[in-house]
């Protein structure tokens, strides 16, 4: 997520130093290139070489040491961040931030950076709380610095409360967010199907089903905002399109889907089916609204809609074929067959009876299988994310 960006980190005197550590693993792990910054007192606590070593980048500690590469260094690193970052932040270095103070080489370089500047602060309970603390860190956020809350629960001070260092891996999501995601999506050309179909059996009567469109919604901004060239081919659903879109395209049956996935199928690259395709549609649509009449029971005769993915299974080319499938049984089987059947590249499977998965809901708990057999759990995650987690192995996939 953080291929290619450099990131600063400002380290300074807490006793959550030592998890700055850890942060910088993390940072290195999702592609960032990270120089790290230390105070004099954040050097009491943790020795410049844990951080050297991690990043493998010289640490600066010194406005007038000599500088490792010959530069002026503070400005040097200011104008090349992306992402500068204050973990653990002390109540010292906010107000200091906060006041302009440039007497280290920490706060010059934050005073001279461009770059989104997202402090983490962690300290004792009452020095968060104090009103003085308190300004300083909505002074920061008025003049544009990022803020992360930090977590409450024991301190090391003893004290228990808000003040915590939040976990890195928290911090990571935090700025993953902030910095946004990469743009490798560019140039790629995505359709994705969202939403149920609607079947209409007399003209206020319809057949359609419990989706929401979430997911497909959720699968369109994410592919958006990688730089996607993206279609959305929506059937009834409350959501507002994403913005971005190259074109949003409302239906209602699972004709006019298929009409309308068939009509761009040439164009795109990939294809993410994430719409719950009615598979029957009233056989007979009836002009006039249908009267209850004397008769305990009504016949209504189906008939099946076409497979669209099935379709599109038979006549890939070059694209990318992604199903979606909700199943309550035989989840592995039926995903397999699926996979299979409709000549898919992958497919998401969710058990629609766990908690947490399937309908109307914000998050989603998810199987993927691919076509060369393997199969990945996907731990609950917003829909959202799981959108970027899908989009990820897309993207991997399209490079072999
Ligand atoms: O067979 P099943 O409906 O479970 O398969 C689900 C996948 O197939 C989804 O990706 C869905 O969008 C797609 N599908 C379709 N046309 C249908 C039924 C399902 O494209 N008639």
């Amino acid at each position: 997520m953080l291929q290619g960006k450099f990131v600063v980190l400002g380290v300074t005197g807490s006793i959550a130093a030592y998890k700055a550590a850890e942060l910088v693993r993390l940072l290195k792990k999702a592609g960032a290139e990270v120089h790290v910054v230390m105070t004099s007192s954040a050097r009491e606590f943790v020795t410049p070489l844990t951080f050297q070593v991690l990043s493998g980048n010289p640490v600066v500690t010194d406005m007038f040491e000599k500088p490792v590469r010959w530069e002026v260094e503070h400005v040097s690193l200011a104008d090349r961040a992306d992402l500068f970052l204050i973990a653990p932040a002390t109540a010292n270095i906010i107000a200091k931030m906060a006041a302009g103070i440039a007497d280290d080489m920490l706060t010059s370089s934050v005073l001279a950076t461009r770059a989104k500047v997202l402090v983490v602060p962690a300290m004792n309970v009452n020095m968060y709380l104090n009103p003085i603390t308190q300004e300083n860190l909505s002074y920061l956020k008025e003049k544009g610095f990022y803020v992360m809350e930090p977590d409450e629960g024991p301190l090391a001070c003893g004290y228990s409360g808000k003040g915590r260092f939040p976990e890195p891996e928290k911090i990571l999501k935090f700025i993953e967010k902030l910095v946004g995601v990469s743009r490798d999506l560019n140039n790629k050309k995505i359709l994705i199907t969202a939403g149920p179909t609607r079947e209409p059996i007399d003209p206020v009567r319809f057949i359609s089903n419990r989706s929401s469109g979430k997911m497909g919604y959720a699968l369109a901004e994410a592919a958006v905002e990688r730089g996607g060239e993206v279609i959305l081919i929506s059937g009834p659903t409350s959501l507002q399109p994403p913005p971005g879109l190259y074109k949003y395209i409302r239906i209602n049956t699972a004709l006019e889907m298929r009409e309308k996935v068939l009509e761009y199928y040439g164009w795109c690259d990939v294809v993410i089916k994430a719409a719950a395709v009615s598979d029957f549609r009233p056989k007979n649509y009836v002009e006039h609204k249908i009267k209850k009449g004397d008769s305990a029971s009504m016949f209504l005769e189906l008939e099946k809609n076409p497979d669209i993915l099935r379709e599109l299974g038979e006549r890939k080319q070059k694209q990318f074929l992604v199903g979606f499938a909700a199943e309550t049984d035989e989840i592995e089987e039926n995903a397999v067959e699926k996979l299979r059947k409709k000549n898919l590249d992958l497919i998401v499977v969710n058990d629609v009876t766990a908690e947490g998965a399937g309908f109307d809901v914000d998050t989603n708990i998810v199987k993927i299988y691919y076509k060369n057999g393997s199969a990945e759990e996907i731990p609950k995650m917003t829909k959202k994310e799981l959108a970027h987690v899908i989009l990820d192995r897309v993207v991997n996939l399209l490079k072999n």
